[in-house]
């Protein structure tokens, strides 16, 4: 039987076989991780006998496993610690990333398919605090690959600049309040670029797990930002994923910050055509991001349940909430901000991510006003 044509080595290297030293070097690494006390959900799941199913695999973009897990075996305190280095990994990984994302997203099991988009009746959504009293601001992103384009780790220099471009046009001619500019990130003076990050607006630079997963390559080659006027609707380019679109906005109008991105969203899909699966809904570089690909988040003054920061992470996730600090994952709260957004994206609709949100802020709004 011909051998299919491998997108990394562009050779027909032997699609579903990863080669003998790369096997040996995986098998090293794996004795590692086992020695080591990472609390990731790969170390979890990743079991000698699925290791030993999975080690030899390949896809037809050339991946292996080592593609995928490499961010968590490097950084040992990652709470995921895998990534898919291409759309393929998510079937053929499966027996790892299945029992991953079931955990992650509050039980997707392996039978579950990802329900069609809905946006709901927006106008059900009011303000968190219309007092402004605790929210300073509110924010929902989602993420999007764009079709024809491998995943992150796999975009050669020439690819990260046509789908940079390919993405820019599509925003080119956005309309009303969507209106803006782009900003690439190698136009940027460094000063510019570190208020754009430090007004939360732009993602940070040098992402340790993302370096691990091969994904900050040719940086900042093909990335950046667009901005509308009044800075309440974003899109990243070629960051974590091809496409970051955000809206947010001073205050907790979660309502006013959800018609932005759903207009946005649904005029975007017009333009461009994304890599979705029929069992998973949009496909993400990260498991954790797949489905609805939404967060939507506040950042919320809550001093007295911050007072045991234990007691305030059990308390979102009894509302399916995950508590990150004022700049966002794997940074500490500042000034007593916290980011508190819905955890599970996949497995429900795009309003039902968002009210889970929603109801869940409102309860520990409530808790906190009604604390000692
Ligand atoms: P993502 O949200 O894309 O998963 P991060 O957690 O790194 O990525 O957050 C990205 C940026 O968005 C950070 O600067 C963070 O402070 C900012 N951010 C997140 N939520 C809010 C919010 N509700 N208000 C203002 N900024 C926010
Ligand atoms: N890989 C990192 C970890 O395992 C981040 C996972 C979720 N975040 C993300 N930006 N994809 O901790």
């Amino acid at each position: 039987m011909a051998k299919a044509k491998c997108h990394k080595c562009e050779e027909k290297c032997g699609k579903g076989r990863a080669d003998p030293e790369l096997i040996l070097k995986l098998d090293r690494a794996y004795r590692e991780l086992l020695k080591s006390d990472s609390k990731s959900l790969m170390r979890k799941y990743l079991t000698q006998e699925i290791f030993n199913k999975l080690k030899t695999k390949k896809t037809s973009f050339g991946n292996t496993l080592m593609d995928c897990i490499q961010s968590g075996l490097i950084n040992l305190d990652s709470g995921i610690g895998i990534y898919a280095a291409d759309q393929e990994c998510y079937s053929l990984f499966a027996d790892l990333f299945d029992p991953i994302i079931e955990e992650y997203h509050g039980g997707f099991r392996k039978s579950d398919v990802h329900p069609p988009s809905d946006f709901g009746d927006i106008s059900t959504l009011g303000n968190l605090d219309p007092k402004g009293e605790l929210v300073v601001s509110t924010r929902i992103r989602c993420c999007r690959s764009v079709e024809g384009y491998p995943f992150n780790p796999g975009l050669s220099e020439e690819q990260y600049m046509d789908l940079e471009s390919d993405i820019v046009s599509a925003l080119s001619d956005l309309p009303g309040e969507l209106k803006g500019q782009y900003i690439a990130l190698r136009d940027m003076t460094p000063m510019q670029q570190q208020q754009l990050i430090d007004d939360h607006f732009l993602f940070k630079e040098g992402d340790r797990f993302l370096e691990a997963a091969n994904s900050n390559r040719y940086w900042p080659m093909g990335r950046g930002i667009y901005l509308n006027e009044n800075k309440t609707f974003l899109v990243w380019v070629n960051e974590e994923d091809h496409i970051r679109i955000i809206s947010m906005q001073k205050g907790g109008d979660i309502g006013e910050v959800y018609a932005r991105w759903v207009t946005a969203v649904t005029t975007l899909e017009k333009k461009l055509k994304y890599i979705r699966s029929d069992r998973f809904g949009y496909l993400t570089f990260c498991p954790t991001n797949l489905g609805t690909t939404i967060r939507a988040s506040v950042h919320i003054k809550v001093p007295k349940l911050a007072r045991d920061m234990n007691k305030l992470n059990d308390l979102a996730g009894r509302y399916n909430l995950q508590v990150r600090g004022t700049s966002g994952e794997h940074s500490e709260a500042q000034d007593g901000i916290y980011d508190i957004s819905n955890k599970r994206r996949l497995g429900l609709t795009e309003i039902e991510v968002v009210r889970e949100m929603y109801n869940g802020i409102l309860e520990m709004i409530k808790l906190e006003k009604s604390s000692t």
